[in-house]
């Protein structure tokens, strides 16, 4: 068989070909279309955003995501990913059609569900056969019997019975490396409650399997559900556990750098994930702990651990602040260049970002903001009207009081310390996510406060 560099076969034999319609191209959706279809199957992107569609139609992406123009244009041209606002040119002939519609939080903290069931509806409204429709959107654990019923309901209201299975499939990729995480992921799960789904949903990742060793777990719907909730909220754990254990390092004078590399030593706990800094941000991770928590006390349990991870998250985010009062004394009329917007590197997202809040806290205390980020600028310009926003990090270093790396992108992580002390007004540098070298900076006079690390002093002696 032909595969491509990325050992990605160019052709599998027909009968393997699953016909799916993707619900959504977010992230998730647009990156699960592209990869289904670079492994073979005839996908059809559907969505009710009429500009993205016809963007994509036209080669345009709606977002950044390393890789995703690439391979969305391959598999568009080689005729196995279309693009649609009409339901009935996707969904009629579709084996399978993923959810992958946005869950955005209510108020109350529970996740909103209803483009989960107005997607229900479209399938039902417009499949010609029996679909099986599987949730790739993070949702509650019982969602998919709420599924069953809107596909029933729907079928009912219009005099039939619904023959769609529904089955929990969820992603667990990452912003800036999507592609890689969902054409090799560590894990498939598949939750269904009948053999006939568990065996179309096979032989849709067959292609996967046959090119990449994962494991593959088969489970019920529920037990589906509940691993990407449990999942996400125990790495967001593990993030506060950490930013924990910085504060208490900062008192006593100790280095959770170092902490965290010999708690990684022991396979049971690992390194992956104790990055103490501004704590976690981003579409997932903030969203799905709210849910979780919510979840569980809905039925009946107080997940309280997950109320305090996400309180130790709020207070990461204010570290950075902190440090800037001691060290600047008055924030007012202090230029300060904040260097990233987005929630982590490799992306333009900046959805609960943390850096955003810091650069709310410091406009509120009268400082002088100036940001940059090499791709996320544009997607703060309603936000920040009055802040600046610097053509390049040297401009946004120059003549600050002080600089702080909120988003750890390597081109910052490159600039010359020299370079740095040069710039900057002040010698004062805030490193919110221990990315720079501190030795090399405080070589160049810098003054540097790291994350976990001994609380440092502007003149010392004085
Ligand atoms: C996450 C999950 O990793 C993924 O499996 C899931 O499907 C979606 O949510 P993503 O939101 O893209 O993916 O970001 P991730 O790389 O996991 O980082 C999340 C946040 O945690 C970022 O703000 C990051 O800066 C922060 N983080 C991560 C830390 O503060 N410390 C760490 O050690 C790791």
């Amino acid at each position: 068989m032909q595969t491509d560099p990325g050992g990605i076969p160019a052709h599998q034999p027909k009968e393997r070909t699953v016909k799916v319609a993707v619900i959504g191209v977010g992230h998730v959706g647009l990156t699960t279309a592209a990869c289904l279809a670079a492994d073979g199957h005839e996908v059809v992107g559907l969505d009710d955003d009429e500009g993205r569609i016809d963007g994509l139609q036209a080669g345009q992406m709606p977002f950044f995501e390393p890789g995703l123009d690439e391979l969305v244009a391959e598999q568009a041209a080689a005729g196995r990913l279309r693009f649609s606002h009409e339901p009935g040119e996707a969904i009629p002939g579709a084996e399978v059609a993923f959810i992958c519609v946005g869950t955005p939080t209510r108020h109350d903290g529970s996740p909103d569900l209803s483009a989960v069931q107005r997607a229900a509806a479209t399938v039902s409204t417009h499949a010609d056969g029996p679909i099986v429709v599987a949730e790739k959107s993070t949702v509650p654990v019982r969602t998919g019997e709420r599924i069953k019923q809107a596909l029933a309901l729907e079928a009912q209201a219009h005099g039939g019975a619904s023959a769609h299975e529904v089955v929990s499939n969820p992603e667990f990729l990452r912003e800036g490396t999507a592609v890689e995480d969902t054409l090799r992921p560590d894990r498939l799960v598949v939750g269904a409650d009948s053999e006939r789904a568990h065996a179309v949903m096979r032989r849709l990742w067959e292609p996967l399997l046959a090119r990449h060793d994962c494991p593959y777990v088969a489970t019920d719907v529920r037990t589906a559900e509940l691993i990407k909730h449990a999942s996400n909220a125990f790495l967001a754990t593990k993030i506060s556990f950490i930013n924990s254990v910085a504060r208490v390092c900062e008192r006593a004078g100790a280095d959770v750098e170092t902490v965290a590399d010999a708690m990684g030593h022991d396979p049971r706990i690992g390194r992956a994930f104790l990055n103490a800094g501004l704590g976690y941000g981003g579409s997932c991770f903030p969203k799905d702990v709210q849910a979780f928590l919510h979840i569980a006390g809905d039925l009946g349990y107080d997940f309280g651990l997950l109320r305090e991870t996400e309180r130790v998250n709020r207070e990461a985010r204010l570290w950075p602040v902190a440090q800037l009062r001691r060290l600047l004394w008055n924030l007012s009329d202090k230029t300060v260049a904040v260097l990233g917007v987005a929630f982590k590197p490799g992306t333009d997202d900046v959805r609960a970002a943390p850096a955003l809040d810091v650069i709310e806290e410091l406009s509120a205390e009268g400082a002088h903001v100036r940001i940059h980020d090499p791709v996320a600028l544009p997607n703060v310009r309603d936000r920040f009207p009055e802040v600046t926003r610097a053509p390049d990090a040297e401009s946004c270093l120059d003549g600050a009081h002080a600089v702080l790396l909120a988003t750890e992108w390597d081109e910052y992580v490159a600039l010359p310390p020299a370079r740095i002390a040069e710039l900057l007004e002040y010698p004062i540098v805030v490193d919110a996510r221990n990315a720079w070298d501190t030795q090399a900076l405080r070589a160049q006079g810098l003054t540097v406060a790291r994350v976990g690390a001994p609380q440092v002093e502007l003149l010392p002696g004085l």
